[in-house]
């Protein structure tokens, strides 16, 4: 199954290259902040079609094309962000992702998060045992806490200080706002940040969640329970060490 999941990211990202170089079709979603393009929702139905013809029955859950409360608790479920980082792909034409997770009756099997200007994926999860970097397996990051390492983080959180945002930040080395989860992933499973805190939704942590998990690292959901996978909720994930503190002052405030 990865082999083919593969072929349709690559052919999905020649699709948003060659979409760049042709005018973008953009409208607003909730606000003229919150865009979608034609790109998103052609590459949504790109990886939906191949999906179908190689497995009928799977289920879909993707945030375009209306296809985005399906439950992944039953049956095997992919979880489509057809371009992560909208509003990246439209003003600055890099820093976005492909993503796609695989749950077979509510377990994440595996994870992919293509940086696609990079030329980067990072896959992987229990199906295979390991994560890569491309054709490089990837070792567990160091365990660091707080105050050893970056955070990745949502700027609304941080502004408006939902959460302890701003503690969480302070303790922290410096924080990273780069507007596109998956690579706030990418830098946790290479070690270059020790945690992510945000509001998502699931096919924004699906793939990610499954890559760190994998790798020994830890994420939680909204009032610190586990993620819900419906609608956009509070989101850490870290470092073991990292998330101890975290819950910890964002529990302290609230
Ligand atoms: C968004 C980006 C952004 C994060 C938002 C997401 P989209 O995804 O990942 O960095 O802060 O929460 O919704 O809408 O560009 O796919
Ligand atoms: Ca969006
Ligand atoms: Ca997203
Ligand atoms: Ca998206």
């Amino acid at each position: 199954m990865e082999k083919e999941i593969i072929g349709w990211i690559y052919e999905a990202a020649e699709k948003v290259k060659s979409g760049l170089g042709d005018a973008l079709k953009v409208d607003q979603k909730n606000g003229r902040t919150d865009l979608v393009t034609n790109v998103d929702k052609e590459v949504q139905d790109f990886i939906v079609k191949k999906i179908h013809d190689y497995d009928p029955k799977a289920l879909i859950l993707g945030e375009e094309n209306g296809q985005d409360d399906t439950p992944i608790d039953k049956g095997r479920v992919f979880v489509i962000d057809p371009i992560d980082g909208t509003l990246n792909f439209v003003m600055q034409q890099e820093n976005f992702c492909i993503m796609i997770a695989v749950y077979e009756e509510g377990v994440g099997q595996l994870g992919f998060i293509y940086d696609v200007m990079r030329d980067e994926l990072l896959w992987g999860g229990p199906k295979v045992g390991k994560v890569y970097n491309n054709k490089e397996e990837l070792s567990a990051p160091e365990n660091k806490s707080l105050s050893e390492g970056l955070i990745g983080m949502n700027a609304a959180l941080y502004r408006k200080d939902l959460f302890h945002a701003q503690e969480i930040g302070q303790t922290s080395m410096g924080i990273r706002v780069l507007g596109c989860a998956g690579l706030d992933f990418v830098a946790i499973l290479k070690g270059t940040q020790i945690g992510y805190v945000s509001m998502l939704s699931p096919w924004d942590y699906a793939a990610g969640t499954i890559m760190m998990e994998q790798l020994g690292m830890t994420v939680i959901g909204e009032n610190q329970q586990p993620l819900s996978f419906k609608g956009r909720e509070f989101f850490i994930g870290a470092t073991q060490a990292a998330m101890a503190e975290i819950q910890a002052i964002s529990k302290a405030n609230h």
